[in-house]
């Protein structure tokens, strides 16, 4: 095996790792938020509400992620639906971020709702007939019970939009393996490059990991104290 490569071409990996760190970070972010929307209609008791919020859940994880952002970034534009560049940020980051998010929210939504419903029923009756309301009781006493459940959940969908993250190379997003693609192209070596790509998404990924044990403990000591 043949490593030299990496003395010339180390910083297109360093460039392409910070990339897809920033894009998944942003991607967390817009998916949590929009997650947290979509969950509300999930569980909603306005029906119509709730059949669309699991109409989206379903289509989301029920289509490849490939597919979705080729529909956002090829096929959006067709109907009038393009995103402009943001300053030096090119149109189609926007369009893998709005992808990566979207297909994420999905889940989101699904760990927030898993997490709402391990909460005791009594908190809320507890909460009501102490005079809350509704949404004041959601947010003051069923959302933080709620999210301490599912904080390992959503880490761990973290470590996944890390990874899912390298399908965006497809629309030509310069992350992690888009860099070792045009390594890979430079180099003539197959093999190399792809093995550095792999190495530096698993130590991210196993790094966040750790963390993410880390701090379960952290809570699982606070709830013993
Ligand atoms: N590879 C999966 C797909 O193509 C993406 C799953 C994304 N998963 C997630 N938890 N965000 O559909």
């Amino acid at each position: 095996m043949d490593f030299t490569f990496l003395s010339k071409y180390s910083q297109f990996f360093i460039d392409g790792t910070k990339i897809t760190i920033v894009i998944s970070l942003f991607t967390l972010v817009l998916g949590f938020m929009v997650g947290i929307i979509i969950c509300l209609g999930r569980i909603s008791r306005n029906k119509i509400l709730s059949l669309l919020s699991s109409v989206y859940i379903e289509f989301l994880r029920g289509t490849p992620l490939l597919v979705q952002i080729y529909i956002i970034y090829f096929g959006f534009p067709t109907i009038g639906i393009k995103f402009p560049d943001l300053g030096s940020i090119q149109s189609e980051y926007i369009s893998a971020i709005v992808a990566l998010s979207i297909n994420s929210s999905a889940y989101i939504a699904e760990i927030l709702r898993s997490g709402i419903q391990s909460v005791d029923k009594g908190q809320m009756e507890a909460s009501r007939s102490l005079g809350l309301d509704y949404s004041m009781s959601m947010r003051l006493i069923i959302i933080p019970q709620a999210l301490k459940n599912v904080l390992p959940a959503l880490a761990n969908e973290f470590i996944v939009l890390v990874k899912e993250s390298s399908i965006a190379s497809v629309i030509g997003i310069q992350d992690l393996m888009y860099s070792a693609d045009i390594v890979k192209g430079n180099t003539y070596l197959a093999f190399e490059p792809l093995l550095v790509a792999a190495m530096i998404y698993f130590i991210l990924t196993f790094s966040l990991s750790k963390l993410v044990g880390a701090f379960e403990l952290k809570l699982q000591n606070k709830n013993v104290k």
